[in-house]
């Protein structure tokens, strides 16, 4: 396919280890701001960043998590995303959405990057959310969907080719029907 924004997308793969090079910090910036411009339901703009470089504040967030957390352990930095669920019915989303652009933002700049997730997952004495948000001082109407883990990429994936798309899951006008 002939598109920049196609490459990219099948070009971003989870990494999840990490040189210990650091990652520039105007890349992170310039990564976090990209996820601001991501849509949010009724333009609440609820998604929130915490941008972590102290390695010791990343491993105490990765160890409030049992299990899925090991990328955050070579990471430079954790960025935790946070939505404020005040008046908020699709904060999943929003943070989902904004997320997502994280990952595509880094992966742009040839940054290595791992989607941790938080929400529904417990913690060592509680869930991992309120661990969280305890460690970074968060007030309790947020919820800590999930952390991105950036850093130099020690693991290089082949990109997702377009011949293993599932073309299947794509329906044109009616479930059953598929492109002829
Ligand atoms: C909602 C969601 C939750 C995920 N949770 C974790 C996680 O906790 N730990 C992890 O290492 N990867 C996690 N991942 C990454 C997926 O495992 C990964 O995207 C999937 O295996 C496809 O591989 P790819 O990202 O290289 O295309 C998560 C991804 C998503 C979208």
């Amino acid at each position: 396919m002939n598109s920049n924004f196609f490459e990219l997308a099948a070009n971003r793969r989870s990494i999840r280890k990490f040189t210990g090079e650091t990652v520039d910090e105007k890349d992170v910036e310039e990564i976090v701001k990209t996820a601001l411009l991501a849509p949010s339901s009724w333009g609440g703009h609820p998604v929130e960043f915490v941008v972590i470089k102290d390695k010791k504040k990343i491993r105490d967030i990765a160890a409030c998590k049992a299990m899925g957390a090991g990328p955050l352990s070579s990471a430079d930095v954790a960025i935790v995303v946070l939505v404020n669920k005040k008046n908020l019915e699709l904060w999943i989303e929003d943070g989902a959405i904004a997320s997502a652009y994280l990952l595509l933002a880094a992966e742009e700049r040839g940054i290595g990057a791992c989607w941790i997730h938080i929400r529904d997952r417990m913690g060592k004495r509680k869930s991992a959310d309120e661990e969280i948000r305890d460690i970074l001082g968060v007030p309790n109407n947020y919820t800590v969907l999930n952390c991105v883990a950036l850093g130099q990429k020690k693991e290089h994936k082949a990109p997702r080719s377009e011949s293993k798309l599932h073309l299947e899951n794509i329906h044109y006008e009616q479930f059953e029907s598929k492109k002829k």
